[in-house]
């Protein structure tokens, strides 16, 4: 569909995928049982560096079966950031567990690990990681925190295909890590979701958790209550075949990620992605602005205005401390993060799929030149 609008993301299909998706139909291996799926957690694990891979339906049940196999429930507090999806604090709230929340550094927009050791006491079971937009979160600390408390990591690594810290993996930190496939990502099938450990143990759950906790002894008798996250051997076809292209993919997003600092870098009022940490360089996984406080508009704004020039935006994370979901459930009573509560506000993001032209990317920047300029004659005309 051609149209000059152009949309925040449009998944790329364009290497294996219809050969693979094919080969499911035509042998008739559709369900989870396929021969794609043992392949896709065999190359996905490999990838990342750890011996295994388990592959669910999506990333929000891949925060859910790891929170259970870690026996996290009834009362155990775990510390993550205010500023992520909601699947990461109803994992925990589903099992019964308390979320803690921290708030994040303005300039990464990860976690401010500094915060953490505050937040602990003797119900903190683990912390819960969270690689935010193309940046990792600061591990060695949470690393170090986690040894010398006996706290387990929980990794979330969905938006972080191919990131690394120092050199390392994300995805690789965790006692148990995850991944989404949602069509947003680096890689996609569509829905989906990765968990990847080192732990047989851990494995054996999660593997377990995911498939209703069936028993080899007897099939339909349960010891333990599990879930259908399975994921189907069609879409293992397609992360096979996504993950045959993920270098290329890295490279493109971090094109467009140079790219837009190139048009970008002139403009006044606005706060860019940080290209580089000492630990890690941005994979750019989605483009994000934040508005200067002395822009006189919000996010909500800017979206709309660059809605009219038909420009694609999404809202950065509503923070979990100011959920109404768990404001109700009495949670984060009187919580404060500032700098989360300011990106909810102030911070969107621009087209960044793999698809994007250098066309479309100039016309972005012209376009928010453009609302951006309007504003200033708007001020001085007052
Ligand atoms: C940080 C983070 N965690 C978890 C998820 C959940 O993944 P899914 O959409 O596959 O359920 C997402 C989804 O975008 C995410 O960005």
């Amino acid at each position: 569909m051609m149209s000059d609008f152009i949309p925040v993301n449009e998944p790329l299909l364009n290497g294996n995928e219809l050969k693979y998706v094919q080969e499911c139909i035509e042998t008739g291996w559709i369900s989870s049982e396929g021969p794609f799926v043992k392949r896709f957690e065999k190359e996905f694990a490999s990838r990342v560096g750890r011996r295994h891979g388990i592959a669910v339906c999506n990333g929000s049940v891949a925060l859910d079966a790891a929170v259970v196999a870690l026996d996290i429930g009834q009362g155990d507090e775990v510390i993550m950031p205010t500023f992520t999806i909601i699947s990461c604090a109803a994992a925990l709230v589903r099992a019964g567990a308390i979320p803690v929340v921290v708030d994040c550094d303005p300039k990464t927009w990860n976690m401010d690990v500094r915060q953490i050791e505050d937040k602990i006491t003797s119900r903190t079971k683990a912390i819960m990681v969270v690689h935010i937009y193309g940046l990792p979160v600061d591990m060695e600390p949470v690393i170090f925190l986690g040894e010398k408390y006996g706290m387990k990591i929980i990794e979330d690594a969905a938006e972080a295909h191919g990131l690394t810290y120092k050199d390392r993996a994300c995805g690789s930190f965790g006692d148990i890590s995850m991944f989404s496939f949602y069509p947003n990502k680096f890689i996609t099938t569509g829905e989906g979701g990765m968990i990847v450990t080192d732990d047989d143990h851990l494995a054996d759950r999660c593997r377990s958790l995911r498939n209703l906790c069936f028993q080899s002894k007897r099939r339909f008798v349960h010891e333990e209550l599990g879930w259908n996250f399975r994921m189907s051997n069609i879409q293992a076809a397609l992360g096979v075949a996504q993950l045959e292209r993920l270098d290329e993919s890295i490279a493109k997003k971090k094109y467009v990620g140079r790219r837009y600092n190139e048009l970008l870098s002139d403009i006044s009022g606005i706060q860019l992605p940080l290209p580089k940490m000492d630990c890690a360089e941005n994979i750019y996984w989605i483009y994000g602005i934040v508005l200067d406080n002395d822009i006189p508009f919000d996010a909500e704004e800017a979206m709309r205005r660059l809605a009219k020039h038909k420009i694609g935006t999404r809202p950065f994370f509503w923070p979990m401390h100011e959920q109404p979901v768990f404001h109700r459930l009495g949670l984060f009573q009187n919580e404060s993060c500032p700098v989360a509560e300011r990106l909810a506000r102030r911070g969107f993001y621009i087209p960044s799929g793999l698809t994007l032209t250098d066309t479309q990317m100039e016309k972005v920047a012209e376009a928010l030149k453009d609302i951006l300029k309007l504003q200033c004659l708007n001020l001085t005309t007052e």
